[in-house]
């Protein structure tokens, strides 16, 4: 999603800085993102390492972008709440909520005035699913956090939340082509839009978040109707026609 987001971004004429923690990952995606000379600059950087992360920032002149978009998030661990390892749980905290934290406390002050943030959260959160308890505390940690910044950065910058439901990503490609595709079909089964997200779909939210110059302190949905979908299988709902 956040390569989409830059790909949006150089189409409408603006220049991006990419970061992640693989330099070919970075390579392959500065080759897809076409745009002019000069529109895609990258980072290797991991964003749980506080030190790099204000290095980063401290490198970059005052006032040189106008925009600060934090996706990044390891894989995410999911269980039972009473079997799971808390050393797991925080794992994710580490580099969902920290990450995000560090990247805005350093990266703030090096935005220009009027521009945002927008953190990542996710459906799980206010739409939680069982065995889904790590995702469903750090997105409510992450969307605490946006309203906090909103109040506290504004005026001069807007702070906001975007929360993505069943996205087809990168992030599930580590799961065999079979499993994967048939979670992909179950979830958009289940969704009143009847298919899950692209990529393309989260870009153009997030790029409402970051240019619209009246809204701070949301969270805004794209989700393809999760929060509303109906989860009772047909066979064992007497509510609904067959
Ligand atoms: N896809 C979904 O269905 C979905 C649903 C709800 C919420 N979300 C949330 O949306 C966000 C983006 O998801 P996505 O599906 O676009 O994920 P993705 O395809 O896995 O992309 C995440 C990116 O973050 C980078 N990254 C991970 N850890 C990092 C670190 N410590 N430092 C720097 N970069 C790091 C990864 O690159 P490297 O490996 O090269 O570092 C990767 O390119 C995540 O916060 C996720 O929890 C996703």
């Amino acid at each position: 999603m956040g390569k989409a987001t830059a790909k949006l971004v150089v189409e409408q004429g603006g220049e991006v800085l990419i970061a992640s923690r693989s330099a070919e990952k970075l390579r392959l995606a500065q080759a897809e993102i076409v745009g002019k000379q000069g529109a895609v600059t990258t980072k290797v950087l991991d964003n749980t390492d506080e030190i790099a992360v204000k290095e980063f920032f401290d490198s970059l002149e005052a006032g040189e972008y106008n925009a600060l978009v934090i996706s990044a998030a390891d894989r995410a661990v999911h269980g039972s709440f009473l079997s799971l390892e808390v050393s797991q749980v925080k794992a994710l905290f580490e580099s969902k909520f920290w990450g995000a934290y560090f990247c805005a406390k350093y990266g703030a002050p090096k935005l220009a005035p009027g521009g945002s943030i927008v953190f990542f959260s996710g459906v799980l959160n206010r739409r939680p699913g069982l065995n889904c308890s790590p995702l469903a505390s750090v997105n409510g940690a992450i969307e605490g956090l946006t309203r906090a910044l909103a109040l506290e950065l504004g005026p001069r910058l807007r702070v906001n939340c975007f929360s993505p439901g069943f996205m087809e990503t990168e992030r599930f490609d580590h799961m065999e082509v079979p499993k994967k595709q048939a979670m992909l079909e179950s979830t958009a089964q289940s969704l009143p839009l009847r298919r899950v997200g692209q990529p393309e779909d989260a870009a153009a939210a997030i790029y409402f978040l970051m240019s619209n110059s009246f809204t701070t302190g949301i969270v805004l949905d794209c989700d393809g109707g999760h929060q509303i979908r109906q989860y009772a299988s047909q066979v064992n709902d007497p509510f609904r026609g067959k």
